[in-house]
C-alpha cells in the first residue's frame, strides 16, 4: 500500500535536513549556520530561475503583463535574499577562520545557479563561462543558458514585434550608433508616457528591479565579505574583496538605466493635459 502522505515524505524534510555536512573536526560552531543559508540560497537561486523561465516564455508571446506579474514574485524573493546575507555578520572574523581553510579552493564564485541567473537576466559573457569552466562543475546548463536568447535579448525582440523601434542588444553588448540612438529615444518616450505604454513600461521597471536587487545583492555581500575577511584573497583564488567591487558596475538592462536620464523637466503639464499652476 502506498504511503499515506504527511510533511516529512511529501516535503523530504528527512533528507533535506541530513544535507548539511559538516567537514571541520573537532567541529567548529559556525559552519552549520555557513552551510545552511549557502543552501537557503540555493534552493531560492532554483525557484527564481524557474519564475525567469517562465517569464521568459510569456515576453516572448508578448505577455508582457503576465511577465510583469511573474517578476513581482521574483523581486519579493530577492527582497529576502538581500538582507539575508548580513546573518552571517554573527560571526566573527575568528570565528570563520577556524573552518574557512577547509573549504579551500570552493567558493560562491562557484554558484552554477548564480552565474545563470546572470546569464538569463542578460549578463552573459564567454569570459564568465570559461571561468566557470576551469572547475570541476557541472555547467552544462550554464552552457545551454549561454547558448540561448536571454531576457533582455527576448525583451528588446518583444518591444519590436509590438512594432517598437528597437534594436535588440545580444549577450554583453548594446547596440552602437544610430540604433543605439533610436532604441533610446523610444525606450525615452514609454518612460515619458507610461500611461500609454503602461504594460511595457510595467515590465521595464520589473527588470529595472530585478537589476538593482542583483545590484544590491552584490554590495550587500561585499559588505560582509569585507567585515568577515578584510583584505584577504577570496577561497576561489580572487583578490576578495577587490574582485567583487568590480562586478558591482554590472547592468543587465543599462539602456533602461540610461532612458530616464533623457527625460526633461517641462514634461510634468503635458502628461496631464494641464499645466501645473
Ligand atoms: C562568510 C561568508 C562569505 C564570504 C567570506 C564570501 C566570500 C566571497 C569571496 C571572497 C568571493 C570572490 C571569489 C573568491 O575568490 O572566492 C565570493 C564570491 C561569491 N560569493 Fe561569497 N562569501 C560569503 C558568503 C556567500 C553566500 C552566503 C553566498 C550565497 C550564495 C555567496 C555567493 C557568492 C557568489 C555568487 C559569488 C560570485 C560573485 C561574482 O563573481 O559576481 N557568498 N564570495
Amino acid at each position: 500500500m502506498a504511503e499515506k502522505v504527511n510533511y516529512d515524505n511529501y516535503l523530504k524534510v528527512s533528507e533535506l535536513l541530513s544535507l548539511q555536512e559538516s567537514l571541520s573536526e573537532p567541529k567548529a560552531h559556525d559552519e552549520l549556520l555557513f552551510i545552511t543559508i549557502h543552501q537557503a540560497y540555493e534552493l531560492w537561486f532554483k525557484q527564481i530561475l524557474f519564475e525567469m523561465d517562465a517569464a521568459c516564455v510569456a515576453i516572448k508571446a508578448g505577455a508582457a503583463y503576465d511577465a510583469t506579474r511573474i517578476f513581482q514574485r521574483i523581486l519579493k524573493i530577492e527582497g529576502i535574499l538581500v538582507p539575508q546575507i548580513h546573518i552571517l555578520e554573527t560571526m566573527s572574523p575568528r570565528d570563520f577562520l577556524s573552518f574557512r581553510k577547509i573549504l579551500n579552493p570552493a567558493s560562491g564564485f562557484q554558484s552554477v545557479q548564480f552565474r545563470q541567473v546572470e546569464f538569463l537576466s542578460g549578463m552573459k559573457s564567454q569570459e564568465s563561462l570559461d571561468s566557470m569552466d576551469r572547475f570541476d562543475l557541472d555547467t552544462t546548463k550554464l552552457h545551454q543558458r549561454f547558448n540561448e536568447p536571454s531576457i533582455r535579448e527576448v525583451f528588446y525582440e518583444a518591444l519590436q514585434t509590438a512594432g517598437y523601434d528597437v534594436a535588440i542588444p545580444t549577450d554583453n553588448t548594446n547596440p552602437e550608433g544610430d540604433d543605439l540612438d533610436r532604441t533610446l529615444e523610444t525606450l525615452k518616450t514609454i518612460y515619458e508616457f507610461p500611461e500609454k505604454h503602461y504594460k511595457w513600461y510595467a515590465l521595464a521597471e520589473a527588470l529595472v528591479s530585478h537589476d538593482q536587487n542583483l545590484l544590491l545583492w552584490r554590495f550587500h555581500h561585499v559588505r560582509v565579505v569585507e567585515r568577515l575577511i578584510g583584505s584577504k584573497m577570496g577561497t576561489g583564488g580572487s583578490a576578495g574583496v577587490k574582485y567583487l567591487e568590480s562586478t558591482l558596475s554590472k547592468r543587465a538592462y543599462p539602456m533602461l538605466w540610461f532612458a530616464r536620464g533623457m527625460l526633461t523637466d517641462d514634461l510634468y503639464g503635458t502628461i496631464r493635459g494641464h499645466t501645473t499652476d
